[in-house]
């Protein structure tokens, strides 16, 4: 059972210059709320409750502003600082101490995903014992993403990270699970030519030992990567248009925490208090006032 999550939310910001220059991408809104609350919300739907925050140096103030501790949220989180953007495996080297003996999934700060039978899917995610999983999604264009092949059994067979020709139009979506393994083989990884520890020769160390599986949000769900201003500003069009029309918040933190049985009434109304007159506390008014 998994019970630790990691957000990786550095990241050198570049693609999105100069936005991006002053303030950390993952506290930009997608609509009407930070970006870090979509990838925290998955780890709660998944029934984690203790968190560690990956920030840049120096940006530790900004995160801890709206995500002090977790304790009004029923969960842990703590923060640690990666001193430059080595890769998507140094999440394991910095939270060596957090991970301790246990084994511990990865949400990279800037991946939304919402669907029907989501927290189902997560929920059964977390029941790894061993080895590694990652979640596959199509997408049509292969190129910006780590891809993998699968043979008719589902089993993954080939790995690439941003492949420069066609072998298949499945992503590795930005939320992996893992073993307690994953330290050691981070520790073993090289930097590749972008001079950068690679998530892909993680998963292939796994592969190799027979010991990666892949699970599937398929064409029912949504998981939409914020990596360029392009997906930034499609992805809030997109929270918009489901908000809007159903009323329902899609990341609402204090909502799942109340439904999840985490905190209570007076949680919510501290939450009230803590966000002031918004339209996000307005909607807190009405999960505080449910029998
Ligand atoms: O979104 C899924 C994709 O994420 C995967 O399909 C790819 O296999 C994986 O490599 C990754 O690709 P990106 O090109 O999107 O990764 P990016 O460098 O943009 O980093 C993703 C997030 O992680 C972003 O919010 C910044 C943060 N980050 C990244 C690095 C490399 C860090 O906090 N520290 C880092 O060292």
């Amino acid at each position: 059972m998994i019970k630790k999550g990691i957000i990786l939310a550095g990241g050198a910001g570049t693609r999105m210059s100069p936005i991006t220059k002053a303030v950390n991408k993952q506290l930009l809104p997608i609509y009407d709320k930070p970006l870090i609350f979509y990838p925290l919300s998955v780890l709660m739907l998944a029934g984690i409750r203790d968190i560690l925050i990956i920030v840049n140096k120096g940006q530790l103030n900004q995160f801890k502003k709206i995500l002090p501790n977790g304790h009004n949220l029923g969960i842990k989180i703590s923060y640690a600082e990666q001193h430059y953007p080595r890769g998507l495996p140094d999440a394991f080297l910095v939270g060596k101490k957090f991970i301790g003996k246990e084994n511990v999934a990865l949400i990279l700060g800037d991946n939304f995903f919402y669907g029907q039978s989501l927290t189902k899917r997560l929920q059964e995610c977390i029941k790894l014992k061993s080895g590694a999983s990652v979640l596959l999604h199509p997408v049509k264009k292969p190129s910006l993403y780590g891809i993998a092949k699968i043979n008719k059994k589902n089993k993954i067979i080939k790995i690439i990270e941003k492949p420069k020709k066609y072998f298949s139009n499945l992503a590795i979506t930005g939320l992996y699970f893992f073993d307690n393994k994953v330290i050691d083989y981070s520790k073993k990884l090289k930097p590749s030519k972008r001079k950068e520890l690679e998530i892909v020769d993680l998963l292939n160390k796994y592969k190799k030992n027979k010991k990666l599986s892949a699970n599937f949000i398929s064409r029912g769900g949504a998981w939409l990567d914020t990596g360029s201003i392009e997906d930034f500003y499609n992805t809030s069009s997109f929270v918009s248009a489901l908000e809007n029309r159903q009323g329902l918040k899609i990341a609402c933190l204090e909502e799942i925490a109340f439904n999840n049985n985490w905190i209570g009434k007076k949680n919510i109304e501290n939450a009230i208090k803590f966000y002031g007159k918004c339209e996000y506390s307005q909607y807190l008014l009405t999960i505080s006032k449910k029998d």
